[in-house]
């Protein structure tokens, strides 16, 4: 959620880490701050709000040659400067950014003012550069290992010592950590966006390992101080990939890259010959995976509903029970893991701690645990035994689009995988296949159409709380919709099964309340059509989110046509108009869509 940077070479580190910190802004957003090391010591600013502001603050001369820096979004202690990274030893000699939660920290704060010092924030990482600069150690290396000893947690650290001008010190443990290999130059980031500008060679650290950094080179080296030896790697993200290119939000632009991302995740993959997907990284083979009696789905939030689609689908084509849960709440009860079960993380960062956490605990028990990632390198899709990358280029705004659709993508070629493997007709795989290729082109024209939204924007915009109604295929769709619409545009929204409808919340309906409902083109068209009837008599406002073949007419209400596809794969169309709708909405209310209040794109904490 946070970010961290950090730069040494032959150039003013200070221009490098601003520029970092921008790039990272999406990841949290409430004060930022740098240390920068030149010949006169370390000069450290902080400040509460934007980089932009950050920026403002520093002094006109800088030119140290290293430094570090950091965007926060806070944990411990509220957004003020005191608790703005980088935190410093009582004499300034230290300087520490980190990521992640230290759980141990109250009592290390407490037992560094029993012996004397006075604590300056109310954060775990200000400990972290006292034990540092604490340790009897003779290199920065050894200081921080011993310091490391004292930790319990989550980190991923960068720490500047005075006394060493010349080098970096990183750590990681459960959080990222990167280093960019430059000319003459070198750098440190928490996430690649701060360091495609350049390089495209990185070396993602492991959990416990650590590196020093020079303006020459690295080392990374274990807690046992050995060698890893590890060497860079390419990375195919480019600079232009993170940039506006011309549109007013990355929202909207990453909505608008659907088709293509879509296609994108598609190619390659789809075996007209055998009426099947071919998903070279799932390390599964058939024996495997006709193995498995139960499929298990766990993500975060929009990740969590599109694991519902998921399921869906794996049941629909591969009669396999399946079934998606929140892994925030799958880590904390004691789950049964089953030898038998196929168990799937989706997660767009590849980041997220209540994942990554249901990961750990599922290889722990001996679970085997397949990804649906985005984010190449990422901790979640090295921890798993194999996966589906899903292709989506990066995507910055908090609020997901294009990797929320390629991960039902993903889960459409996994079904039909599985589906080939048990009693999927080659008939049907055909059909499917012939389905999914029909996709990107029906995003677009869903986009295409999307300034008929506009009414209904407005009747979105105006109320203060709304109503995603969806039955079966439709409800994740219902779900998701309503995630959007209060992730941006802070309407209240709830999402229900339609069939629930009846049983207790129908009593919220009237005139303020306006109920968006999933109706496709299915065996349940007028089920979901007479609960439609059941809101208007209450003269609730109703949107329709519909197919072309289904007559609404008589009920006068206001209607998202989406193109039809095959019944399983119409979630995913479904999906697209209620992006559309809460974007516009968000927009028409004036938030800041990409940084949604108290969000961040990646919530590496619990
Ligand atoms: C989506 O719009 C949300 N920002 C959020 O629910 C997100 O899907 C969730 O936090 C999971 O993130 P992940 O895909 O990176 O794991």
């Amino acid at each position: 959620m946070c970010g961290i940077v950090g730069y040494v070479g032959r150039k003013a580190a200070a221009p490098s880490l601003i520029e970092g910190l921008t790039r990272l802004e999406y990841r949290g957003y409430d004060s930022a701050g740098v240390a920068v090391l030149g010949p006169k010591g370390t000069t450290r600013v902080r400040t509460v709000g934007r980089v932009r502001a950050l920026e403002a603050a520093l002094p006109k001369r800088l030119s140290g040659r290293i430094g570090i820096g950091h965007t926060r979004w806070a944990t411990h202690g509220p957004a003020e400067e005191r608790n703005a990274h980088p935190h410093s030893s009582a004499d300034g000699r230290i300087s520490v950014v980190h990521n992640g939660i230290i759980d141990n920290a109250a009592n290390l704060r407490s037992a560094l003012e029993a012996e004397g010092v006075r604590l300056s924030s109310d954060t775990d990482t200000e400990a972290v550069a006292h034990l540092i600069a604490r340790a009897e150690a003779e290199t920065l290396e050894d200081a921080v290992l011993d310091a490391l000893g004292r930790l319990s947690g989550t980190y991923a650290l960068a720490v500047l010592d005075e006394r060493h001008p010349d080098r970096i010190v990183v750590a990681r443990s459960g959080s990222p950590l990167i280093v960019g290999v430059g000319e003459k130059e070198m750098f440190v980031a928490s996430d690649v966006a701060a360091l495609v500008q350049h390089t495209n060679r990185v070396v993602h650290l492991d959990d416990g390992e650590l590196a020093t950094v020079t303006a020459d080179g690295f080392v990374t080296f274990d807690r046992d101080s050995n060698e890893t030896g590890r060497v860079p790697v390419e990375i195919s993200v480019a600079a232009e990939d993170l940039e506006l290119s011309g549109h007013e939000h990355y929202m909207l632009k990453e909505l608008c890259e659907q088709p293509e991302a879509a296609a994108t995740c598609l190619r390659g993959r789809l075996d007209e010959r055998f009426a099947t997907a071919r998903l070279d990284g799932l390390a599964l083979d058939a024996r495997e995976l006709r193995s498995f009696r139960r499929v298990k789905i766990l993500g975060c939030g929009s990740a969590y509903y599109v694991g519902q689609v998921g399921a869906q689908l794996i049941e629909d084509l591969a009669r396999i029970p399946a079934d998606a849960e929140a892994a925030s709440e799958f880590r904390y009860r004691r789950p049964i893991i089953e030898s038998d079960t196929l168990y799937v993380v989706v997660s767009q960062s590849g980041e997220t701690a209540d994942t990554a956490f249901a990961v750990n605990e599922i290889k722990r028990k001996g679970g085997r645990v397949i990804g649906l990632v985005n984010v190449v390198g990422s901790s979640i899709a090295r921890e798993v035994d194999g996966g589906v990358y899903l292709h989506a280029g990066p995507e910055i705004a908090v609020a997901s689009t294009k990797a929320l659709t390629n991960m039902a993508l993903s889960f459409a070629m996994l079904a039909l995988h599985l589906g080939r493997l048990h009693d999927l007709s080659f008939a049907d795989g055909k059909r499917i296949i012939a389905g999914l290729e029909r996709i990107p082109a029906q995003i677009q024209d869903i986009i295409d159409a999307s300034d008929g939204f506009a009414p209904i924007v407005g009747k979105l915009a105006q109320s203060t709380s709304a109503f995603y109604i969806g039955r079966v295929r439709g409800f994740p769709v219902a779900r998701e919709g309503a995630q959007k619409l209060k992730e941006i545009s802070y309407v209240h929204a709830e999402a229900y099964q339609t069939s629930e409808l009846k049983h207790g919340p129908l009593a919220l309906i009237n005139p303020d309340m306006p109920t968006v409902a999933i109706v496709p083109d299915d065996e349940l068209t007028q089920r979901n059509i007479a609960a439609c009837e059941q809101v208007l008599a209450r003269k609730g406002p109703l949107v329709a989110i519909t197919h072309p073949g289904v007559d609404l007419a008589h009920l006068g209400v206001d209607t998202v046509v989406v193109p039809k596809n095959e019944p399983e794969l119409d979630p995913i169309l479904l999906t697209i108009p209620t992006q559309i709708l809460a974007y516009r909405a968000a927009v028409a209310l004036g938030h800041d869509v990409d940084k949604p209040r108290n969000l961040a794109k990646s919530v590496t904490v619990e």
